[in-house]
């Protein structure tokens, strides 16, 4: 397995602080789900599958601890930390699909004894983070089908083991493949502003010993240009009913340069990552963050004072510029609305 981003040990969230890679492998402990809040907003944790994950152990340390005997207490607590936790970031589906599971369970359990409940959370949370590493594997499997030996995939972002349990969704296609003998080649965007890309994705390319270039994001049209790239695989932080998908902002750029030198342009993502309550991408809410991530590059200030900046962190790909949506349950072509409703 590439990477274990995220374990539950000691009654701890041990997670890599994925802010420091790949200069320094850092873990670090979180023990409350204000920590874990601000591990998931500043990116110490990042990735759709992973802050699924991530915000089902927050939720559980914001609850664990709770004294009450009284289950109306205690769901009125539970629903202040969903609450809170619904807060950190707004655009990756599985942090709210894996806290409405949890809910769920909850209601399930509403007869049991308040200990017992949030022993059944915890359980829930692992569940979660187990089947995430199978989803994972199936969505490689599916996904290298349709690999062919000697293939240049360029990959955007990091949809590797980090922003998963382990596995990876479009990188999960690249190890299976790989595993599967197939000769590949992978290029890489760096992924500004904060370099996903080119510092966890090249990470986890390299520890594997497959063949990565790294480029600016601003060159994918060249390599197209230059016929290098054979694919586009990314993943997804949240995909509406018409199979829209919102991915890292310069995704769309991407998938707009694919359909213009017409190479395929794949979709890996879970079930869990699409939106059942989302009919089109412009519903889904998109993340704006700080200023200071575009005004500055590598800790250094590189924009001039009183600039405006504007950060969005994803865009949407329309659904006509996707070839195929890659999930654990199999590959999602066109029609979208017809065949995810189908698949879900
Ligand atoms: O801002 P990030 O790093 O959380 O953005 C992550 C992405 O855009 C990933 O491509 C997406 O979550 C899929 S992860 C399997």
């Amino acid at each position: 397995m590439p990477s274990t981003p995220i374990e539950w040990k000691n009654n701890k969230v041990k997670i890599i602080d994925q802010s420091l890679l790949p200069n320094k492998l850092n873990y670090i402990y979180i023990e409350t789900c204000e920590e874990m809040f601000d591990a998931i907003k500043n990116l110490k944790i990042r990735g759709a599958p992973a802050l699924g994950i991530a915000a089902a152990f927050g939720l559980y340390l914001g609850i664990k601890d709770f004294k009450t005997t009284s289950f109306k207490r205690f769901e009125k607590k539970l629903n202040e930390v969903i609450k809170h936790l619904s807060n950190c970031r707004p655009t990756a589906r599985n942090l709210f699909w894996a806290l409405e599971k949890l809910k769920d369970k909850v209601d399930q359990l509403k007869k049991y004894p308040i200990n017992s409940i949030k022993g059944a959370l915890l359980e829930e949370t692992l569940k979660i983070q187990m089947e995430d590493n199978k989803t994972c594997q199936l969505i490689g499997e599916k996904g290298a089908n349709l690999i062919k030996d000697g293939d240049t995939i360029l990959t955007h972002c990091n949809a590797g083991g980090l922003a998963t349990s382990g596995y990876g969704t479009a990188l999960a296609v690249i190890f299976k493949a790989k595993e599967q003998g197939k000769k590949i080649k992978v290029y890489v965007g760096e992924t500004r502003p904060l370099l996903q890309g080119a510092r966890l994705t090249c990470w986890e390319l390299l520890q594997e010993k497959i063949d990565v270039t790294l480029i600016c994001d601003s060159m994918a049209g060249e390599v197209m240009k230059e016929e290098k790239i054979k694919k586009v695989i990314v993943g997804a932080d949240r995909i509406a009913l018409n199979g829209d998908v919102a991915n890292k902002i310069g995704t769309y750029s991407l998938a707009v340069l694919a359909s213009f030198h017409n190479i395929p342009f794949y979709v890996a993502a879970p079930i869990s990552t699409f939106d059942p309550k989302i009919r089109k991408g412009e519903d889904i809410p998109i993340e704006q963050r700080e200023a200071g991530e575009i005004e500055n590059f590598a800790g250094k200030r590189t924009a001039p004072e009183g600039v405006k900046v504007y950060n969005p962190a994803f865009d949407v790909v329309p659904n006509s510029l996707i070839t195929c949506i890659i999930t654990e349950k199999k590959l999602v072509y066109p029609s979208y609305r017809k065949n995810i409703k189908k698949v879900l």
